[in-house]
């Protein structure tokens, strides 16, 4: 296919809503299972979204048997369009999940199903004859009533779970999340520059939005809702010296009332605009109405800071050490987590980067480590069962030749090469 067929049908499908997307789900499933419920997978990936897909493509290009289950709960679920994901930039998210599923239905060695993993236990490795570790995944169905009850065993898992956003009750906030407000400017913002803006966060939190979304307009209302106090004054100074100079010389506004509710005067998702375009203004409006008085205020969209929590336990329950909230991964070991074996991506782990590019990358991170372990192990086994009195020596020599940094440094361009992605640290 030329890059001019594409161009043309990039278009059409990114038009598609997500309900009517040609089976996102299906094209994957199709795919030979390469191991069942009687076999061992080398990995379960545990969640569907970019992290455990882009972990799946890793596995899936060196041969690796994996199973990826996924309860669809996807976090950028309720936005219009994905941005800042290069080369799929302004794409509908449904759209990106169902290109990778396609791609990854050419893949025999791996397979997805849905699934809410309900439960990890660790069972007796010493039986496996190719791995140090060795689980038992247990599902139960999905929220939406897909998916089956069902036990399976591994030799890694990936936990790709996200996070969950954590959204007050005030009315019009759920409503319109995702589409005119947003967290990420970097998601959202371009869409919305030169139009008047709106924060919503606590006064401690507002200086630093300030400073990431000063680029794009300089009428900005910081809607703190009660929270402008002695106490809160302080903080702010303390973690943003000169905080209220700051915001005087961006013409940012404090709002101190108490939001009552925010209602949408205009959906700027309704404009009928080129979908093949990266970027494309969206014209919002929103009244908001306060507690106190009757004056309301109309902005064109919004940026918060809203607090976040992990969307699945099963890593916790699992014994997963948490850093701040998030599942703790070392990143010089893959984002192997605490617990030998398990490893921790995308915007659950403790990397705190929480966007599509990182899931990507974190994803592919573990796919090589995981990979290049499993050898390791495959090998010091065969080498042991060979029973051969250079076997010590040979071990030795296949660990050196598997070695994730010789691995790195094998696929890693030569520096000012496009592929070049710095020195392993
Ligand atoms: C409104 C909004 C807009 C955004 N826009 C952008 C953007 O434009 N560009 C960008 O780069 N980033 C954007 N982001 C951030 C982006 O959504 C995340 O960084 C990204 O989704 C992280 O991918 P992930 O794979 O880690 O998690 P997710 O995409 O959240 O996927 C996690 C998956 O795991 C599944 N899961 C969880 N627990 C279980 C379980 N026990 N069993 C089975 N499955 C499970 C969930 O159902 C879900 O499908 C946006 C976020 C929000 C909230
Ligand atoms: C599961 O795997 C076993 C062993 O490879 C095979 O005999 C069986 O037919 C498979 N079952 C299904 C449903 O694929
Ligand atoms: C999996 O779940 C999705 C919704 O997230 C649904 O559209 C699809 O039909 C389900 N697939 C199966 C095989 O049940
Ligand atoms: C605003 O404050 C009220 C009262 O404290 C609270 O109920 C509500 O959730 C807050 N809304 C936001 C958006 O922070
Ligand atoms: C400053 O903000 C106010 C609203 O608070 C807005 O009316 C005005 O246009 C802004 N000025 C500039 C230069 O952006
Ligand atoms: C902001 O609102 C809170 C809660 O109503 C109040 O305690 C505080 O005094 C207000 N701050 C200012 C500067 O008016
Ligand atoms: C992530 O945040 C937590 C707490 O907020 C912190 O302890 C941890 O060091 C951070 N991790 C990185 C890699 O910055
Ligand atoms: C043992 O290993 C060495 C080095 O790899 C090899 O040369 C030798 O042939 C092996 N011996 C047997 C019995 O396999």
């Amino acid at each position: 296919m030329g890059p001019l067929t594409f161009a043309r049908a990039l278009p059409l499908l990114c038009l598609a809503s997500a309900a009517t997307l040609p089976s996102e789900h299906t094209a994957l499933h199709k795919a030979r299972a390469a191991a069942n419920e009687t076999n061992v997978y080398d990995a379960i990936i545990v969640g569907g979204g970019p992290s455990g897909l882009s972990a799946l493509s890793g596995l899936a290009r060196v041969r690796r048997n994996v199973l990826l289950l996924d309860s669809g709960e996807y976090r950028n679920n309720p936005t219009r369009h994905m941005h800042d994901v290069l080369g799929y930039d302004g794409v509908t998210p449904a759209y990106y999940r169902w290109a990778a599923r396609e791609q990854l239905s050419h893949y025999d060695t791996v397979s997805a199903t849905n699934g809410t993993v309900t439960k990890i236990d660790i069972s007796d490795a010493s039986s496996d004859p190719h791995s140090d570790t060795l689980f038992t995944v247990s599902t139960g169905p999905t929220a939406d009533g897909t998916g089956q009850v069902a036990t399976y065993s591994a030799r890694k898992i990936v936990l790709a779970t996200g996070l969950r956003d954590i959204l007050p009750p005030t009315p019009g906030i759920s409503e319109n999340w995702g589409k005119g407000i947003f967290w990420c400017p970097w998601c959202d913002g371009h869409e919305h520059a030169d139009q008047p803006l709106g924060l919503l966060s606590d006064l401690t939190d507002a200086p630093g939005l300030v400073r990431e979304i000063s680029t794009l307009n300089s009428d900005i209302i910081a809607f703190v809702n009660g929270t402008d106090t002695p106490e809160n004054r302080a903080a702010t100074e303390e973690s943003f010296p000169q905080w209220e100079a700051f915001l005087k010389l961006h013409n940012v506004t404090v709002e101190n009332r108490t939001l009552a509710s925010i209602t949408r005067l205009r959906d700027g998702g309704a404009d009928n605009t080129d979908p093949s375009l990266p970027s494309v203004p969206e014209h919002d409006l929103f009244r908001v109405d306060f507690v106190e008085g009757s004056d309301s205020v109309e902005r064109a969209a919004f940026f918060s800071s809203f607090p976040d929590e992990q969307k699945s336990t099963v890593g916790q329950e699992l014994g997963v050490r948490l850093d701040g909230g998030r599942l703790a991964a070392d990143s010089t070991k893959g984002l192997v987590t605490n617990i030998p074996g398990v490893y921790a991506i995308g915007d659950a782990n403790a990397d705190n980067v929480t966007n599509v590019p990182h899931a990507l990358f974190s994803g592919k991170r573990t796919a090589v480590y995981l990979h290049v372990q499993l050898a390791r192990e495959e090998a010091a086994k065969e080498l042991a069962s060979a029973g051969n009195s250079t076997a010590a020596a040979a071990k030795k020599r296949a660990a050196a030749e598997l070695d994730i940094r010789a691995v790195w440094e094998t696929m890693n361009g030569e520096p000012r090469d496009i592929l070049y992605a710095g020195d392993f640290e």
